[in-house]
């Protein structure tokens, strides 16, 4: 038997202006089969899928889906041809309920001759039944990230599907939620649906993917069957090295003795009397799992939530922070998990992104607040090479870099800024590649070398066991324990899962 495929791309070239973003790409996707697209980010992987979904024209090239050449315009087309994405920034709209999102496009369930909202809705609760657990008749404007992308990864699993593409869909979700994404794969696979899945996490692709195409400054470099890769070759088929060429994270530099931030009792939300000291130099890694109150933490410290109880002291002071300003004034810099959606100005250039928190260092003089341009472009294109952004200069626009590296040039925002103290991090290296995380980690290392606290708080706990000095660990709210440097990611989880032996009583 002949192997059927489903979607075969071919030649496929884009450009645009300065940047070729695809130069003669290829994939076949065979029916039935989960294939996994992986390359750094501005490889080229988005543009790849937005053209497959007729939301962006290619140069060049051809598509065939089912064997037959398409040329599709519009994104309805895809979708009729059974093509069905979850595309990197959610497109559902935020006025409309998750009913209508869910049949935005599509036939909407009738009564006889008329639209039924009922019948909606109820097709609609059937849909998103085994991803989330959301009221259908909801405006999507007031669901979570990770709701949201549940929804939408439910859409596109539903209906007539030859095809589910999934870009990045994991990047905003809890282990929970990526297990259900994971067995929707699986139910698809076994309906003999292909999957296209793109992800960073080299562990979900080599978990869930049958073949792997790898992408590099647009081209295609490699297709893989699973069975002949595991992590190191995989990372090699990535960076086009040796994988021992993306150096280790050496030893970090000795924390100094004087204590910049301390935290006595502090309560509110999910926390509750949790303590904590932190050097300067220090690195402190947060564990903990979904839900123990990581960002919690980082969003009170930051003066983001209002602490029900407990005390907070910078250098030895007890200080009270009633907005991020006050936290920002005192050399507090937070990075938020949810960078895309909260913090990123996407019609600005890189620079104006990058500069954004520390205007006043960009000034002519302390007198003339009229801001130099010529030093924010220099910073800003320091930073872009510091960081290996992607970027055809400091003048892009924001929202046209690829996703990863829309996060690195949020990152440096805050790292531009001379007064930082105090660093802190909520899951810094989020959909960035393989070898632009270990380039982060190095970075923080060394700000932290030069004298600056961090706080990081990141679900990938082999990367906090290989930077941090001390790792404190939560567990709904509270502190379950702490571990010193040298630690590994099963000591943490240890912690984190380990149940606690006395039930309410504090010892
Ligand atoms: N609308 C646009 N205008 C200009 N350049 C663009 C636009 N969209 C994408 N690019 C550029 O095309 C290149 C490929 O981007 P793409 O988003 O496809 O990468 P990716 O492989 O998906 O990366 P990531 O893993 O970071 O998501 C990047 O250099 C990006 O800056
Ligand atoms: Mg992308």
């Amino acid at each position: 038997m002949s192997t059927h495929h489903v979607v075969e791309i071919a030649g496929l070239c884009k450009q645009f202006p300065g940047v070729r973003a695809l130069d003669n790409a290829s994939l076949t996707i065979e029916a039935g089969e989960v294939h996994g697209l992986v390359g750094e980010n501005g490889a080229g992987k988005s543009t790849l899928i937005k053209i497959l979904a007729g939301a962006q024209q290619r140069d060049s090239g051809t598509i065939l889906v089912d064997g037959a050449e398409v040329s599709l315009s519009h994104e309805s087309e895809a979708d009729a041809l059974g093509l069905h994405f979850i595309h990197q920034d959610v497109a559902l709209v935020p006025r409309l309920s998750v009913a209508e999102n869910v049949f935005l496009g599509r036939r909407l369930p009738r009564r006889g001759p008329f639209v039924s909202k009922r019948a909606a809705r109820a097709a609609a609760s059937t849909v998103l039944r085994d991803f989330v657990d959301v009221d259908p008749a909801t405006p999507v404007a007031a669901l979570s990230v990770a709701e949201r992308w549940m929804v939408s990864i439910a859409r596109a699993c539903s209906g007539d599907a030859r095809l589910v593409v999934m870009d990045e869909p994991t990047v905003a979700l809890a282990d929970a939620e990526v297990e259900r994404v994971f067995e929707a794969v699986d139910r698809l696979r076994s309906r003999s649906i292909a999957v296209l899945f793109v992800s960073h996490r080299l562990g979900e692709i080599l978990r869930i993917a049958d073949t792997v195409t790898v992408m590099k400054d647009g081209c295609t470099v490699g297709r893989h069957a699973i069975s002949t890769l595991d992590r190191t070759r995989l990372i090699s088929a990535i960076i086009g090295r040796e994988a021992g060429a993306i150096e280790p994270l050496g030893e970090p530099a000795a924390p100094r003795d004087d204590v910049v931030l301390e935290a006595r009792g502090l309560s509110g939300g999910p926390l509750q009397d949790v303590d904590l000291t932190l050097r300067a130099g220090e690195i402190l890694g947060i564990g903990g799992l979904v839900g123990s109150g990581r960002t919690s933490l980082l969003l009170t410290l930051f003066g983001h939530h209002k602490p029900a109880g407990g005390e907070l002291l910078v250098d030895g002071k007890p200080v009270r922070f009633h907005s991020p300003a006050d936290a920002i004034r005192a050399g507090f810099a937070l990075i938020p998990e949810e960078r895309r959606t909260q913090g990123l100005l996407p019609r600005r250039s890189i620079r104006e992104n990058v500069v954004l928190a520390h205007l006043q260092d960009f000034r002519r003089s302390a007198r003339i607040p009229t801001p130099d341009r010529r030093a924010e472009t220099d910073r800003t294109k320091r930073e872009i090479d510091r960081l290996k952004i992607a970027a055809t200069g400091p003048a892009q626009i924001i929202s046209t870099l690829s996703g990863g590296n829309q996060q690195k040039a949020l990152l440096s925002r805050w790292l531009v800024g001379r007064k930082t103290r105090v660093l802190l991090l909520d899951e810094p290296t989020k959909g960035v590649d393989v070898g632009a995380k270990t380039e982060i980690l190095r970075l923080v290392s060394e700000l932290a070398a030069g004298g600056v606290a961090v706080i990081i708080a990141s679900s990938d706990l082999e990367e906090t066991a290989a930077i941090a000095h001390r790792v404190v660990v939560l567990r709904e709210g509270r502190t379950a324990g702490e571990l010193t440097r040298p630690t590994t990611e099963a000591e943490i989880l240890h912690l984190c899962y380990q149940t606690p032996t006395t039930v309410g009583g504090p010892p």
